[in-house]
């Protein structure tokens, strides 16, 4: 808080943030380990310190849990209009699972804008016809048009894999989100040169995707493991203009930012990736 004091007013084109779902994960602090009462309230004084910060035709995406998502919802459209849910499909399973209902295999993400003249680039984001997709449009009608060869929209459900410990993006946070993700939520919402502001960096995906796209951030994140993650991360981006894995070859330990043993959550905590 003390940080966003010091971002100027109206100086931020995208907030683009994914904060501690409360689920009991272990970041090195116990900011994911908070009661329902105090969690919400929380989140509730960092969203009013933090939407100031927003340019008035500025974006918000924040990357929640379907456990919290109603309320957070419920909050956000009260300051500003809700443009999407868009659910993140993480496609492969975590281990394990519940017998008693079914496996949590989404985040929901919620985007919302203040004003009707909002940035968005379509076109940056669109998403190419395949082979396959150009033959079912083969008919007379459709060829050269312009729809086809641009691409398609993106739909509001983004089927994209989790970062599992075998994928070459993964480092060491435990919910490090995809470049893949993040880098369509950066080119659709903030114009070339603008700024990215996440609240919550964990291991810097949204420094590195701003990055890579062109874009400027500013961010926050209080367990400084993580910090040195972010920095060797853009470090390694500069010198390589790849977004390397794992900077220093490290294998991710196992027990990292698994549930704090203590925290006392519901079982399906442990579905989540
Ligand atoms: C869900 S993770 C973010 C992961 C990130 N998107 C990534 O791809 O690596 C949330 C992060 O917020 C950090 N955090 C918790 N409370 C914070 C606070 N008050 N200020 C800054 N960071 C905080 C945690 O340490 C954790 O790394």
């Amino acid at each position: 808080m003390a940080g966003l004091a010091r971002v100027p007013d109206g100086s931020v084109d995208l907030i683009l943030t994914d904060p501690p779902y409360n689920l009991g994960k272990d970041y090195g602090n116990t900011s994911d380990q908070q009661s329902m009462e105090d969690y919400l309230a929380w989140t509730e004084a960092w969203i009013d310190a933090a939407l100031p910060k927003l340019k008035p035709n500025g974006s918000l995406y924040i990357f929640l849990t379907w456990r919290y998502s109603p309320e957070i919802f419920v909050m956000l459209k009260k300051r500003m209009t809700m443009m999407n849910e868009i659910i993140w499909d993480r496609r492969v399973p975590s281990m394990g699972g519940s017998t008693r209902s079914f496996s949590s295999v989404h985040d929901t993400i919620g985007f919302f804008v203040r004003r009707k003249d909002y940035y968005f680039d379509l076109d940056a984001v669109r998403i190419p016809y395949d082979a396959e997709t150009k033959k079912a449009r083969s008919r007379s009608i459709f060829v050269g048009a312009k729809w086809l060869e641009v691409g398609y929209n993106p739909k509001d459900l983004w089927s994209v894999s989790r970062l599992h410990r075998e994928h070459a993006e993964r480092v060491d946070h435990p919910t490090q989100k995809p470049l893949e993700i993040i880098e369509r939520m950066v080119k659709a919402s903030c114009p070339p040169d603008g700024v990215v502001m996440d609240l919550f960096m964990g291991s810097g995906t949204t420094a590195v995707a701003a990055r890579r796209c062109g874009r400027d951030f500013v961010g926050f994140e209080l367990n400084p493991e993580y910090c040195d993650i972010a920095r060797r991360r853009l470090e390694a981006l500069a010198e390589t203009g790849k977004p390397v894995s794992d900077p220093q070859g490290q294998t991710p330990p196992p027990r990292r930012g698994r549930r704090a043993k203590s925290a006392p959550l519901p079982s399906e905590a442990l579905e989540q990736e």
